[in-house]
């Protein structure tokens, strides 16, 4: 097991190796006292993963409750935050008490949100099953809710307590849920580290989660509150959430962030943004990997769901532009500009 220490205003510790989760509790009672632990899952996780964790967790003490909710993107709602909400105070958590995200990316971003939320703060720890949540959203505190307009809309910074990566909880993931961890994976690369791409390519599962972790790590310390550097962790995601949200979520997070690096790359050279072409490579390795790479909406609709971006700050939006593989910087564009951007990005 490896671990891997965060500096953020409120410190925690990650946890990567295999066959962690049996053993949940003993990791938890490193940093908390016996309490009552409310562990939040989805209904497909519920299944494979909340038994084993919850017996840990009373075999170290803890007085444990569940609440599950319907698996996938469309559970990322008010809806769900407010009905989680109950269910916490239902179950008399107190402030002295942790919540336990159980799950991909929705969980984590759910439970993290609710956490920062409920009695206005109490502790979490995140325990990542998915590729793409040991790869990324695990880690960094970006908690949150989708609105009707557009992707995590609603959301809150809270860092959680203690991150629990169990890699051996892959091995039920289908292949195409692993490759929303590889394109999130592919990103970090391309925003920091050229040659963590090659050992994406070869699956090397712990070096690729341990090099993203150890990346976004320092990003995260440095711009905790992404007013800055943290938003290069944001490339192909101005395309990729319009993308996502265009297609009522059947396209999914990675899978369209990966359209989205090739349409920002592209457009990003068309416009004399950057003198390389990244999109060629980024086209090639993605396609290699098993991502379709079509985008099936017009520039007019990606257009309006991208003006809901969070990089937007007045009548400009900071879009994230790769000058070589390895090497991302911001560069902002006017929003009468965008719409060309997008343009150029989509014409082949
Ligand atoms: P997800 O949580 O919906 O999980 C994908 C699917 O895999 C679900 O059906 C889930 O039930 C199932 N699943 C989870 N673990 C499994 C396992 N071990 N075996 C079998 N099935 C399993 O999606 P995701 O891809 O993990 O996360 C996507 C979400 O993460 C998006 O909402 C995205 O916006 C968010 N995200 C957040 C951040 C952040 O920094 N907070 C970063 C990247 C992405
Ligand atoms: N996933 C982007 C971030 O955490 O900033």
């Amino acid at each position: 097991m490896n671990r891997f220490a965060v500096t953020t205003k409120r410190p925690y510790n990650i946890l990567i190796g295999e066959k962690l989760l049996g053993d949940s509790g003993t990791y938890i009672r490193e940093c908390a006292e016996p309490c009552k632990i409310c562990v939040v899952t989805d209904s497909k996780v519920n299944g494979l993963y909340s038994q084993v964790l919850i017996s840990s967790l009373i075999e170290s003490g803890f007085q444990t409750s569940k609440v599950v909710f319907p698996e996938g993107e469309h559970s990322k709602t008010i809806s769900t935050y407010s009905n989680l909400l109950e269910a916490l105070a239902d179950e008399g958590l107190s402030r002295s008490d942790i919540i336990v995200a159980l799950g991909g990316g929705v969980v984590g971003d759910l439970t993290g949100f609710a956490a920062a939320t409920y009695l206005r703060g109490i502790r979490y720890i995140q325990i990542p099953t998915t590729y793409l949540a040991a790869v990324d959203s695990s880690v960094g505190g970006k908690t949150g809710l989708n609105l009707l307009s557009g992707k995590n809309l609603a959301g809150a910074f809270w860092q959680p307590s203690l991150v629990i990566s169990d890699y051996k909880t892959f091995e039920s993931l289908p292949e195409s849920e692993m490759l929303n961890g590889v394109a999130e994976a592919i990103k970090s690369g391309m925003v920091a580290e050229q040659s963590l791409i090659d050992h994406v390519i070869k699956k090397d599962y712990a070096y690729v989660i341990e090099r993203c972790v150890s990346i976004k790590k320092s990003i995260v310390e440095a711009d905790e509150r992404d007013t800055g550097m943290r938003q290069l962790l944001n490339f192909g995601h101005t395309i990729g959430h319009s993308i996502e949200k265009l297609s009522s979520f059947s396209i999914s997070h990675g899978h369209a962030v990966a359209k989205g690096m090739v349409v920002e790359a592209r457009a990003a050279y068309r416009m004399g943004l950057t003198e390389t072409d990244t999109s060629t490579f980024l086209t090639d390795t993605l396609t290699s990997c098993g991502f379709d790479l079509s985008v099936p909406f017009s520039v007019d609709d990606l257009y309006r769901y991208a003006l809901n971006d969070k990089k937007i700050s007045g009548d400009t939006i900071a879009m994230v532009v790769p000058e070589s593989i390895g090497k991302c910087r911001l560069h902002k564009i006017s929003l009468s500009q965008l719409r060309n951007f997008i343009s150029l990005g989509i014409e082949n």
